[in-house]
């Protein structure tokens, strides 16, 4: 732009899709076509269902983003930047658990038609919580191998707690992850229980049972194990 020429702020100046750059930063014509067409629809409350799902699968990527990110930083003994980013991984679980909520303002008959168009599609595989299954480990091991850097067992962070404040504040991150991945899936477990039954298979046949099983299911034993230990350790004390 030569001198002394006005910008005019309405045009757009990024290449791409879309006719302001709003539209063309966040690719919202290729975002607000993911969804099907009201005449694709089998049931009106598809947009609901998929809005609820692709919603879920963005802040999933963010979570699993920020998780593995979190793991290299601590690889590389940047504890603060590490704990920086877990916050916002358990912020973005916050949103999937939330999201959920809606599903149970679908009517229960009324999904039925919708279930019929799944074909057997599951969230078995849900690229996202695929990846948090992956990550999720990986942020374990570089916490254990800080701990055993310093010499100090689960039970023993915990109390000396304040000699080793940045380290507590990891565990308690790291428990507060794995905390949220099991209220996920209480939550969706209550949800799926709601809308198609507890009595009943998914549509890749797996009993809804089972996903009731998975709540106990946890990454971190060894955090969880430690409170019982103390609660042993001051009952010995008394
Ligand atoms: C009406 C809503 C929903 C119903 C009825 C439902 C049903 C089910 C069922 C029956 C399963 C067991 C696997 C199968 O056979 O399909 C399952 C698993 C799963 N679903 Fe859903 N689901 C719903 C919503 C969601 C949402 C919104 C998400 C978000 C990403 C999701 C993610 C998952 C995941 C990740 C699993 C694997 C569970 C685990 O590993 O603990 N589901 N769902």
């Amino acid at each position: 732009m030569a001198t002394g020429e006005v910008e005019d702020f309405s045009e757009p100046i990024l290449g791409g899709e879309g006719a302001s750059d709003y539209e063309r930063y966040l690719r919202t014509d290729e975002l607000l076509s993911l969804q099907k067409t009201p005449e694709e629809q089998a049931h009106r409350d598809e947009l609901l269902f998929q809005t609820v799902h692709q919603a879920s699968e963005l802040w999933l990527k963010l979570a699993w983003n920020e998780a593995e990110e979190a793991t290299r930083l601590l690889e590389a003994g940047d504890l603060a930047g590490a704990e920086r980013l877990l916050r916002r991984s358990i912020q973005a679980l916050q949103y999937v658990i939330d999201q959920l909520d809606m599903l149970e303002r679908q009517s229960p008959w009324e999904y039925q038609t919708i279930r019929k168009v799944l074909g057997h599609g599951s969230g078995f595989d849900s690229p996202g919580f695929r990846e948090i299954r992956r990550v999720t480990p990986q942020l374990g091991q570089a916490f254990t191998a800080l701990l055993r850097e310093r010499g100090l067992t689960v039970v023993e962070l915990y109390v000396h707690g304040r000699e080793h404040e940045d380290l507590y504040q990891l565990a308690e991150l790291l428990i507060g992850w794995d905390e949220h991945i099991s209220l996920w899936r209480m939550r969706h477990y209550l949800v799926v229980a709601r809308v198609i039954g507890d009595q009943v298979v998914g549509t890749q046949g797996t009993p809804v049972e089972l996903l009731g099983g998975l709540i106990k299911q946890r990454f971190y034993p060894e955090l969880w194990q430690a409170r019982n230990r103390l609660t042993e350790l001051s009952n010995e004390e008394e």
